[in-house]
């Protein structure tokens, strides 16, 4: 039997094979009016225990037009953190799905549910990591700005699971990453990373100026009186180079880590960015379902008979 791939880490994933899977969503892409049914038959269960816009309609319309079915459960909703295991829950929703997506917090947790898993399991986010995102913005940077390769990349504001799968993804795809973060965050960066509080700094001849918001999902009421300096604005944007674009992964929390007139200008990009959530999205549940015998290609019904 064929390893089971699950998607949690971009770093336990070789570079060649993210590589594939980018290309595979540039194709989905420009084919999106006429959308191979590979998924045919195929279900994807799906968990949430934080809301979500983009990662729940993207994941159900990537499986919905390649053919499969979703479920969707809100972790309220389910037993898992109840009366039942993850050992129990992971058993289970092999029996009836063939892959399960989770935006679940604590990351540890769904590790543990893949390992219990005999079907693949894909992070949708979790307190550490975003991988869904990060490809989705790479796929964006490529489209406008060619090979990321030896690009400056610039983030601002907090350290957070974009941050963190930023600083993976710059290994894996050789690109310069600067962090600028207020002094007293930089202990919390991953090891390695390239961090600054010199937000100016950062910005300067950068080709992406990228943020998110200071106040995560259950971080209700935290002050953010010390990342007004890490705001991207006009005065940042002017630094960067004269192409520079501006991501975000949404939502925007207005008008604090971008000036309105950033996020609406013709720099921004951030609505590509989310509809290429669903094309990478799509590319994903492909690699992970392949080795349960999906092919890449569609087979015409004749041939599948
Ligand atoms: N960027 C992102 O993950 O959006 P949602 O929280 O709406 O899924």
């Amino acid at each position: 039997m064929k390893p089971v791939r699950h998607f949690i880490d971009l770093s336990e994933i070789p570079g060649d094979t993210l590589r594939g899977i980018l290309a595979h969503a540039h194709d989905l892409k420009k084919n999106k009016f006429n959308p191979p049914q590979i998924f045919k038959g195929l279900s994807l269960a799906m968990v949430f225990d934080k809301r979500s816009t983009r990662t729940r309609m993207s994941f159900d319309l990537a499986m919905k037009q390649l053919g499969g079915h979703t479920v969707v459960m809100n972790m309220d909703e389910i037993q898992l953190g109840g009366a039942e295991s993850v050992e129990s829950t992971a058993n289970v929703l092999s029996r009836y799905v063939d892959a399960i997506m989770l935006r679940m917090s604590n990351q540890d947790m769904m590790k543990e549910l893949s390992r219990h898993a005999s079907i693949p399991v894909i992070n949708g986010m979790t307190n550490q990591s975003h991988p869904c995102q990060i490809m989705a913005d790479i796929l964006t940077i490529e489209e406008k700005l060619g090979p990321i390769e030896g690009k400056k990349v610039a983030w601002f504001g907090d350290i957070n699971n974009v941050s963190n799968t930023f600083v993976q993804a710059s290994k894996i795809f050789n690109f310069d990453l600067v962090l600028a973060v207020p002094e007293d965050l930089h202990g919390k960066a991953p090891k390695g990373a390239n961090v600054t509080a010199d937000a100016k700094a950062a910005a300067k001849n950068a080709d992406v100026l990228v943020t998110d918001t200071w106040v995560s999902l259950g971080q209700e009421g935290k002050a953010i009186e010390k990342f007004w300096p890490y705001q991207v604005n006009g005065a940042l944007m002017n630094l960067a180079k004269n192409n520079a674009i501006f991501m975000h992964c949404l939502p925007i929390h207005e008008w604090e880590e971008v000036s309105e007139d950033v996020a609406k200008s013709p720099a921004s990009v951030i609505y590509d960015e989310a509809e290429n959530r669903l094309h990478v999205q799509k590319a994903i549940l492909a690699w992970c379902l392949e080795n349960a015998g999906v092919s890449l290609q569609e087979t015409p019904d004749s041939e599948a008979e």
